[in-house]
């Protein structure tokens, strides 16, 4: 991974210029890299805040030899390769909230965007955006309260994103390999093990309600499972989760 890496001053969001790249034949492993987003794409529609010079702001182009229903497992694969780097790198330990934020003291310092380009049976490419705050000392007024950098939660240490991309693309590799030979089981277990989601009770807010239960693991194709107060569970594919 990272054989190619394409690196821009300025872009719209680096998923959509990954998105045009595999579009185009991109190989696995490309990486498109932006010093400054102007409209950088979070989940759930949300904006993500890429200001110049701070962050590490990128996207990786994959091409798994798996069904499309599998793509949300390298959403949890991701979520375990960046919480590994940022401990490697930094000595802090994130706690992963489902399905992919990263969080340092309760704020969040990195997040995770999955795309697909997929046939109904063969995925195309996966568009892995990854977001993570390095040496941001402050943001938006709005953010302040629930966003954190690396540099933040140590004392104002200032780490190298060249550093930090070489770390992460390393923990990637490993797990990606280690995936794609012996399955999802092992990135599932490590994913439990790093995630404070798990046990807790939880509110979960999806398009069209809000649940409201313990969350007491994930199923193999890495869905949630919310066991309600009446002991039904429920599958939930995709929400905001609060405790
Ligand atoms: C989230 O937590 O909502 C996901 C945030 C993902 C942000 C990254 S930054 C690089 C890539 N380009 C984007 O426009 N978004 C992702």
């Amino acid at each position: 991974l990272g054989q190619e890496i394409i690196y821009k001053n300025e872009v719209t969001s680096t998923q959509e210029e990954a998105h045009e790249a595999a579009r185009k034949g991109a190989a696995e492993g490309t990486i498109i890299v932006a010093d400054r987003q102007l409209k950088g794409k979070g989940r759930l529609g949300r904006k993500w805040e890429s200001p110049p010079g701070s962050g590490l702001w990128f996207s990786l182009i994959l091409r798994p030899p798996i069904p499309p229903q599998e793509a949300p497992q390298l959403t949890l694969l991701t979520a375990v390769a960046v919480t590994e780097a940022v401990t490697e790198a930094t000595g802090l330990q994130p706690q992963i909230k489902w399905p992919n934020d990263i969080l340092l003291n309760g704020k969040k310092v990195a997040g995770i965007l999955t795309e697909m380009q997929s046939d109904p049976d063969r995925i195309q490419a996966v568009i892995v955006g990854i977001g993570i705050n390095i040496n941001q000392m402050e943001f938006p007024e709005e953010l302040s309260d629930i966003a954190t950098s690396l540099k933040q939660e140590s004392e104002g240490t200032t780490y190298s994103r060249a550093d930090f991309i070489a770390i992460l693309l390393s923990r990637y590799e490993y797990w990606y390999h280690h995936y794609l030979k012996h399955g999802f089981l092992d990135v599932k277990k490590r994913w439990e093990a790093l995630t404070f989601t798990i046990g807790k009770k939880i509110k979960a807010t999806t398009v069209t309600k809000t649940l409201i239960g313990t969350a007491v693991g994930i199923t193999d194709d890495g869905v949630l499972l919310l066991k309600k107060e009446d002991g039904e569970i429920e599958h939930i594919y995709s929400a905001d989760i609060s405790l």
